[in-house]
């Protein structure tokens, strides 16, 4: 039993002493497409007991704005608009069924170890503003994004024990929002209160609950605490989220979208689509070759798990790997999750030079975000983008052209579903169901808080 986990502080438990942690961070604000891509490595496996590995993918580091200058009509197709409020998956600002939905599950916001005591973050979820901070004696809180008073962004703000103060006027609020100090102010007026919102950590991550009243059970994958390395990663989407869970859930595009890719490796034909229902949620076989099955779990209502081939040596068997798709605003959202690699003791510091050296030679390749952005405006083709060397960000590039090319928001009007797309119809039905449940004031389902492993960890034959 080990659990390498590298949480604020780098706290870590288990038996295994070389915690890994890479993560890609996300910007505060909208980045600029002017960000470098950068890959910064802190930390020594041997003298300190920890690795960091940070890994920013500026595949994201567009604007909204500069996505509509350079897409056009490419990227505005939202002729969805029109359809039924319980057929409307995309768009989860307040008030909104999907964003009830959403609002009813833990969300992943970010990772753990990038909130750093005492450094408030301004964070956007599900279209609302929130400011995140690490009390002085580590805790996590989740509060609204700004002061009532004037507005004030309270990321700006001080922590103060396990409060925040505005940086403005000095008022000040504890970890439930309410407000505790007025400094101007000859009296108290103790009606003030912020929204808050209750916060989990758990794998490297850290967990908010936007809904209302008790949150359910947080989510809980025990083979991901066991033997093998955690590592998180963190990717800015700008594209709606809904459009991420279909792409996850869409198995055979494997065979074609990357058949130059990590996956060409294991000669993925054409699959065979089961689908199972389950109690969170249901699990999708793609059956190749007669007898390979390709496991993919989707936990309801936004987290997809599958398993990924290895690309270093220490690696013994499939990765396995959890991603949710959180929307930040209905064009944008997070990719965020945990990935669990199989590597025995003895290997891990030679694992982590192998990824320090895949990292390094990524870095003098070409931007992934520039090849996606050449092939979505016509300058090469598809076809032209050779597989690189290492292939591991050859899959971003192309999901990347492929999801952002359905535009901002797809059509789900104007399209002709095959018997291969059953993952995304099981997918809408489940929400549609979900949906039409809060429409009517009734409950909804409870879904297990846990999934099995998306593989059983052996390399396919
Ligand atoms: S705006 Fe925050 S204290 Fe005035
Ligand atoms: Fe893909």
């Amino acid at each position: 039993m080990a659990l390498i986990l590298r949480e604020a502080g780098c706290v870590q438990s288990g038996e295994l002493k070389h915690p890994i942690f890479f993560n890609l961070p996300r910007s505060s604000g909208e980045p600029t497409m002017k960000q470098e891509t950068q890959t910064t490595i802190s930390g020594s496996a041997g003298a300190h007991g920890e690795i960091g590995l940070r890994v920013a993918w500026s595949g994201t580091a567009m604007t909204t704005q500069e996505l509509d200058a350079a897409l056009g009509d490419v990227w505005d197709r939202q002729t969805n608009k029109d359809i039924p409020p319980q057929r409307d998956f995309a768009r989860t600002g307040p008030g909104t069924l999907a964003g009830r939905l959403l609002r009813k599950a833990w969300q992943p916001v970010y990772i753990a170890g990038d909130l750093k005591a005492g450094w408030p973050r301004a964070i956007k979820v599900l279209g609302e503003e929130i400011t995140l901070y690490r009390g002085e004696g580590g805790k996590a809180f989740a509060v609204g994004g700004r002061c009532a008073h004037r507005g004030l962004l309270l990321s700006t703000g001080m922590v103060e024990g396990d409060s925040i103060r505005c940086a403005y006027h000095g008022w000040k609020y504890n970890g439930t929002g309410k407000c505790v100090a007025q400094p101007a102010e000859p009296q108290l007026n103790d009606k003030i209160k912020i929204p808050s919102y209750p916060v989990y950590e758990y794998l490297g991550l850290l967990f908010i609950y936007m809904g209302d009243g008790d949150p359910p059970e947080p989510p809980q994958f025990k083979p991901f605490e066991q033997s093998g390395i955690i590592a998180n990663f963190l990717i800015d989407c700008p594209w709606n989220y809904f459009q991420h869970l279909e792409n996850a859930v869409d198995e055979t595009h494997l065979a074609f979208l990357h058949d130059r890719s990590v996956y060409q490796a294991v000669n993925f034909a054409v699959p065979r689509i089961e689908i199972e229902e389950t109690g969170f949620g249901f699990a999708q076989y793609g059956i190749r070759n007669g007898n390979l099955k390709r496991r993919k779990y989707v936990h309801m209502p936004n987290m997809t798990a599958w398993p990924q081939p290895p690309l270093h040596p220490q690696e013994k068997a499939w990765r396995e790997m959890l991603g949710w798709r959180v929307p930040v605003d209905d064009r944008r959202h997070i990719t965020i999750g945990v990935a669990h690699h199989h590597v025995d003791e003895k290997d891990i510091v030679s694992f982590v030079e192998s990824i320090k050296e895949e990292r390094s030679r990524l870095q003098k390749l070409s931007k992934p975000e520039m090849l996606a952005m050449a092939v979505l405006t016509g300058k090469v083709r598809s076809a032209d983008v050779e597989l690189r060397d290492p292939p591991s960000d050859m899959t971003m590039i192309q999901d990347f052209y492929a999801m952002i090319g359905q535009g901002a928001i797809a059509d789900r009007v104007h399209e002709n579903l095959g018997s291969a797309d059953e993952g995304i119809v099981t997918l809408r039905k489940l929400y549609e169901r979900e949906m039409t449940a809060l429409l009517e004031g009734r409950p909804l389902t409870v879904w297990e808080n846990t999934i099995p492993m998306p593989h059983p960890g052996e390399l396919p034959k």
